[in-house]
C-alpha cells in the first residue's frame, strides 16, 4: 500500500479524521512522540496495529481522547485520578484506569484487562484529529516494535512506511519521550517514566512513589508485571554503552553537558528537556551509519528519569 503523507492543514486533518474514522491505520503527532492511531471502538483497526508494528500482543494500547468527559466516559476516575487530569491534562500524562466495559472498546486495545490507559494529548494537532474523528483513538507509537521511537513523520515512513494508511505531519514532537504512565489500581504507581517528570506527579498527589526497577536482562518474552516493561526496546542497531565519561576505539559519543568530541550532544548545555527531544532523532541519526554508541552520564531527575529508562532498554541485550 502507499502511505499518504498528509500535511498539518485543514485539509491534511480532514483526511486524517476520516481515514481513521474508515478503520484505516493513520499515524499522527502528539507531543510527546508519533502515534500509530487506529478506531478503539473498531477491532479490525486495532488488530491492523500489532500486525503493521508486529506488536506483541499481550502489550496493551494507550487511548488518545479529544475531552476530559470523553475520558470520562470510557474509564472510572477516582479522587486522585481527577487530581492528575487536571493538574496534567492536556499532557504527557497517561493514566491507568478501571475500563467501563460500556465504553464498547475493543478488548485488543486493553489486550483483555480490566483496566485501560488513557491520554489527553497537549498537541492542538492532535486534539483537532480526535475531535474530527469522533472516536476513541488506540495509538502506540508510530514505529516497529521495540525500534526506536518517531518524533518525525520521516521516521515514521521510514519504519512503517507502505504498511498504514497515512502519516499526519506536525513537524517534530517538542518533548521527545512517551508520556509518563501513572496506574491507578488503586494506589497510584509509576508505571512508566516520561515527559511529566516524576516529581510533578509525585508533589501533586502529596505522596512519594516507588521508581520500578529497571528491568533485568533476560525478562523480554514474559509477561510483564509492571506492563510494557521489555528490558530490550526502543532499540538502535548499533550497541550502546552508558554513563561512558571515557569512549573507547571507535565508540561514537552521544554527549550531554559540556563534553568533548561527541559525535552528536544531547544538550550541550546540560538541559534535561532539550535532551529528551533529541534523545530519539539523535539516535535515528547515528543509527544512519555503523559502529558502537556511548553515551554520557545523564543524571536520574526530572527528564533524566525517563531518558535513563529509554537507554537503558536500547542497551539491554536483544533476546
Ligand atoms: O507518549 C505516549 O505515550 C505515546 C503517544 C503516541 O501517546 N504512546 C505510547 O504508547 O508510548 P505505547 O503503546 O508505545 O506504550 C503504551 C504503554 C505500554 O507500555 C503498555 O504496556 C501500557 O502503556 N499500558 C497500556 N494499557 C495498559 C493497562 N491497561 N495497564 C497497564 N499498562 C498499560
Ligand atoms: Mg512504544
Amino acid at each position: 500500500m502507499r502511505t499518504e503523507q498528509l500535511a498539518g492543514d485543514a485539509a491534511g486533518l480532514a483526511r486524517a479524521a476520516s481515514l481513521l474514522a474508515s478503520g484505516a491505520l493513520v499515524a499522527f503527532p502528539t507531543e510527546t512522540v508519533y502515534g500509530l492511531g487506529a478506531d478503539a471502538l473498531n477491532g479490525e483497526a486495532v488488530a491492523r496495529i500489532y500486525e503493521a508494528k508486529a506488536r506483541p500482543a499481550f502489550n496493551p494500547l494507550i487511548v488518545h481522547v479529544a475531552s476530559l468527559e470523553a475520558a470520562r466516559a470510557i474509564a472510572r476516575f477516582s479522587e486522585p485520578a481527577e487530581r492528575l487530569a487536571a493538574a496534567f491534562w492536556p499532557g504527557a500524562l497517561t493514566l491507568v484506569l478501571p475500563l467501563r466495559p460500556e465504553a464498547g472498546l475493543s478488548p485488543l486495545v486493553t489486550a483483555g484487562l480490566e483496566s485501560v490507559a488513557l491520554r489527553l494529548p497537549a498537541s492542538d494537532l492532535a486534539r483537532a484529529l480526535l475531535e474530527e474523528a469522533g472516536c476513541p483513538v488506540a495509538a502506540p507509537s508510530a514505529n516497529p516494535s521495540g525500534r526506536l521511537s518517531p518524533t518525525t513523520a520521516a521516521h515514521v515512513l521510514a519504519g512503517l512506511g507502505g504498511r498504514i494508511e497515512a502519516v499526519l505531519d506536525g513537524g517534530p514532537a517538542p518533548v521527545g519521550v512517551e508520556s509518563t504512565i501513572i496506574g491507578l489500581d488503586p494506589a497510584p504507581a509509576l508505571l512508566r517514566p516520561g515527559g511529566v517528570p516524576l516529581e510533578a506527579v509525585e508533589a501533586c498527589l502529596g505522596q512519594p512513589l516507588a521508581r520500578p526497577q529497571p528491568p533485568q536482562p533476560g525478562e523480554n518474552g514474559a509477561k510483564p508485571t509492571a506492563p510494557g516493561q521489555l528490558a530490550s526496546h526502543y532499540a538502535p542497531r548499533a550497541r550502546l554503552r552508558l554513563n561512558v565519561t571515557e569512549p573507547g576505539p571507535g565508540e561514537r559519543l552521544l554527549g550531554f553537558g559540556p563534553v568533548e568530541g561527541a559525535t552528536l550532544n544531547l544538550s550541550p548545555s546540560g538541559d534535561l528537556r532539550e535532551a529528551a527531544a533529541n534523545l530519539f532523532p539523535h539516535l535515528h541519526r547515528l543509527d544512519e551509519t555503523e559502529g558502537p554508541i556511548a553515551v554520557s552520564p545523564i543524571p536520574e531527575t526530572g527528564l533524566g528519569l525517563a531518558i535513563n529508562d529509554r537507554l537503558r532498554r536500547a542497551a539491554a541485550p536483544r533476546d
